[in-house]
């Protein structure tokens, strides 16, 4: 990351405390957004028109260019959503916190990513305990870091695998604790310290920045991340979210 920045900034950052080389980082990674937002939105409408033109185009050519198309228009969405993340990033100051029902987030990813994982033949499970207290949350940026969690399990079980989303209530510290684990091959746990650092990937297509957009989403709600493998392999990820300090609590 230091190096990202210092080639990016012009300037040594290395006596800059970690805390001030994340503020940085993220505000040049909004910066770099907003740049490219608007060559995405240009490609984005020359798409169209170019699938329109070939409306008239003979059967033969309209057959060869249609896969073509359609991994350009899902690559151009891809770019769109990391621009989309980064954006929403951008301000350190940007939660907007309200009452959040984990329960609810946890279902909604959950739904959202079924698709996804029935059509590799994954199992998706979500076990939330019973009647867990609200959070002082950002409800849409907590389901991002929840999706980006999702995501990964999925991309790493291979067919037949399962994900399992779960939420409970740790009452003893006050903190709700989510969790996310697979049945894919797990961490290599040489790289457990490495794989929060921006574009730090092992995939073809990875930005490497998901984990990372996890991480700080979660801190900037006062809260932590962490990974680990379970005793029977498999990557299991465990967000601890602070609950709101009960104000009528006597003594
Ligand atoms: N559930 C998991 N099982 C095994 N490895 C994982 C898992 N989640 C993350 N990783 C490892 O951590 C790396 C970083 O993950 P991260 O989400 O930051 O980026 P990515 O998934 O590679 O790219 P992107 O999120 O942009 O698609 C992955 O490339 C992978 O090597
Ligand atoms: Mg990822």
């Amino acid at each position: 990351m230091e190096k990202i920045l210092a080639n990016a900034l012009g300037q040594d950052v290395s006596k800059l405390a970690a805390q001030e080389k994340r503020l940085l980082l993220s505000r040049l990674l909004g910066r770099f957004a907003h740049e490219v937002r608007n060559p995405l939105s240009s490609l984005d409408i020359h798409l169209q028109l170019l699938e329109e033109d070939l409306q008239e185009a003979p059967a033969k050519v309209r057959d060869q260019t249609a896969g073509r198309l359609e991994i350009m228009r899902g690559e151009l969405h891809r770019l769109e959503n990391i621009v989309k993340h980064f954006l929403s990033l951008a301000g350190p100051s940007s939660l907007d916190l309200h009452p959040v029902e984990v329960a609810r987030v946890v279902g909604y990813v959950g739904e959202l990513l079924r698709p996804e994982a029935d059509a590799r033949g994954v199992e998706m499970v979500v076990k939330c305990a019973n009647e867990l207290p609200p959070v002082a949350a950002d409800a849409a940026q907590l389901t991002q870091a929840l999706v980006n969690l999702v995501i990964n399990a999925i991309q790493a079980v291979e067919q037949r695998g399962r994900v399992e989303i779960s939420a409970r209530h740790d009452e003893r510290n006050g903190v709700l604790i989510l969790g996310v684990r697979d049945t894919g091959p797990g961490l290599p746990t040489d790289k457990l310290a490495v794989i929060f650092e921006p574009f730090f990937t092992t995939k073809a297509e990875g930005s490497g920045l998901g984990l990372w957009i996890v991480q700080q989403i979660i801190t900037a709600h006062g809260g932590a991340v962490e990974a680990s493998n379970s005793p029977d392999g498999g990557a299991v990820f465990t967000v601890h979210l602070p609950l709101p300090k009960k104000e009528n609590r006597s003594g």
